[in-house]
């Protein structure tokens, strides 16, 4: 195929070119009916870009198959058989493939336990039963690492009827697993791997950064272009390889979930981010990558900062690391990240990527230069100075790894859809979650609804909320009252 082609943004230009001019929606009409004061802000172009996709862009049958040579020319620059785009971030497109796999099946699916919050919100919605993957524990750290080729064996071993598995890699903190090694123990038994390579959408673009999952032999992946790429906002596309997973039936699922009017500069986007990673994307990354190197180095003089890296892998750890993650551990200065990050944000107009009790992340690009990074190494110099003024930060319980893994004991849809009551934090030891409550970010859920509560886990969240954690999904962000099954 044609690599240097863009047949969604030619025919947005196209679209232009020719004076197009629809009575169907976006009723704004290319601008003319938007607000001043909305237009002064955001400017005409996204509106003049905002058109109906089929029957605006495409013809009323998408003839022009726009969007599916796209789509075609996206799968072959990755390697993959098909790919699909989507414009509802990954948190629709996991749930497509998971419903894909295990939907209307009665094995369930096997899940690491680190899954992010879109992962659970699809077994609301599908009724599938998680069959949880114990990740692998750093104690010491408090730090999960994704499930190693055993763990995935012995989930395999301890629920041999579960339709497929699904893992995360990489995490949100850009630590991988073995990918190759989990795909060769789900096809030694005919069974799918569906990757969350949420934050992996440029690995197919560098040998330096951890293998990509259809080069590891997955069967679907799922990528947000938005995070690592230069896709707009929930700008997304599920891969698929082999002959596991019905693409017909991935499609139909996506469907079920997908919008009617999905937005058509998305769509351009993803498809000129496949074009400039074909012509360009081993250039940049790796400029991305030398940029990264020096950061870290950089950023491990400020004194009790340590960037981690080595302390990441290991076969008790993660089996690969994406370094354009630039994860901090800042125990030693006595503060938590998330004071770090509000107090950057207030005082030096910067946000970073996510924070806990001891650790502040910066995610790196392929489009961050000399100047950003001088901001962000100057913004952490600051911040280490006035650090040392902080107040301690209120104490977090940490629960344990066998605390941590909460017992299943009814299906996640049946206790978010039943009957529910609140109770206060003291009682809520023993009860079932009706809901998800998931410390954000990195998103991944500290309860799933279905699982019982303990005392460590609720104190956790609890101590956790009072020392800045945010907790979006939780009836009660405080965490004092907890929703359960009635
Ligand atoms: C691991 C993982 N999966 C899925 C998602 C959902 O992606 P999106 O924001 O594109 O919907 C996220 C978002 O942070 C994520 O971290």
């Amino acid at each position: 195929m044609d690599q240097a082609k863009a047949p969604l943004l030619d025919a947005l230009a196209d679209y232009h070119r020719s004076e197009r001019y629809g009575f169907s929606p976006p009723g704004h009409r290319q601008g003319r009916g938007a607000d001043e004061r909305a237009l002064a802000v955001l400017g005409k172009d996204p509106f003049r870009d905002d058109v109906l996709a089929s029957g605006g862009l495409d013809d009323r049958m998408s003839r022009g198959g726009f969007l599916s040579d796209a789509e075609d020319l996206m799968a072959e620059a990755v390697g993959a058989d098909s790919a699909f785009f989507s414009t509802c971030g990954s948190s629709l497109s996991v749930k497509a493939a998971m419903m894909a796999v295990a939907g209307g099946h009665s094995g369930g699916l096997l899940l690491s336990r680190d899954s992010h919050k879109s992962v659970v919100a699809g077994l609301i919605m599908s009724g599938v039963q998680p069959r949880w993957i114990t990740p692998q524990w750093d104690a010491e750290r408090h730090f999960s690492h994704p499930p190693s080729p055993e763990q995935v064996e012995q989930a395999w071993q301890d629920y041999p009827d579960a339709s497929g598995a699904l893992v995360v890699s990489p995490s949100p903190y850009g630590t991988c697993a073995d990918l190759a090694g989990i795909a060769k123990v789900c096809h030694d038994r005919g069974k799918p791997l569906i990757v969350d390579e949420a934050w992996g959408a440029h690995l197919p673009f560098h040998e330096d950064l951890p293998t990509w999952a259809m080069d590891a032999g997955a069967d679907v992946c799922v990528v947000s272009v938005h995070k690592m790429g230069a896709g707009f906002e929930q700008g997304s596309v599920f891969h698929l390889q082999g002959d596991l997973v019905d693409p017909h039936r991935l499609s139909k699922c996506a469907d079920l979930l997908m919008t009617t009017s999905p937005n058509v500069m998305v769509y351009a986007a993803l498809d000129a981010w496949r074009r400039q990673m074909v012509e360009r994307g081993h250039d940049m990354l790796g400029a991305a990558l030398e940029l990264a190197a020096d950061v870290r180095a950089r950023i491990e003089q400020i004194s009790d900062v340590e960037v981690l890296d080595d302390e990441l892998l290991g076969e008790q750890a993660s089996h690969d690391l994406d370094r354009l993650q630039v994860l901090m551990d800042i125990a030693a200065t006595g503060t938590s990240g998330y004071q770090g990050l509000d107090w950057m944000r207030e005082h030096c107009q910067l946000d970073l990527g996510m924070s806990d009790h001891r650790r502040m992340l910066a995610t790196m690009s392929f489009a961050d230069d000399r100047h950003t990074v001088e901001r962000l190494h100057g913004a952490l110099s600051s911040w280490r100075e006035a650090a040392r003024h902080f107040d301690p930060p209120p104490p977090i319980d940490l629960p344990t790894p066998e605390e941590i893994q909460l017992d299943t004991a009814i299906l996640p849809r049946d206790a978010f859809f039943g009957a529910t009551e609140m109770v206060p934090a003291e009682k809520a030891a023993g009860r079932v979650a009706a809901e998800q409550i998931t410390p954000y970010p990195p998103g991944i859920p500290a309860v799933v609804p279905g699982e019982m509560l303990n005392d460590a886990v609720v104190d956790y969240l609890r101590s956790g909320a009072a020392a800045g954690m945010t907790l979006p999904d939780a009836s009660d962000a405080t965490a004092q009252h907890f929703r359960v099954v009635a």
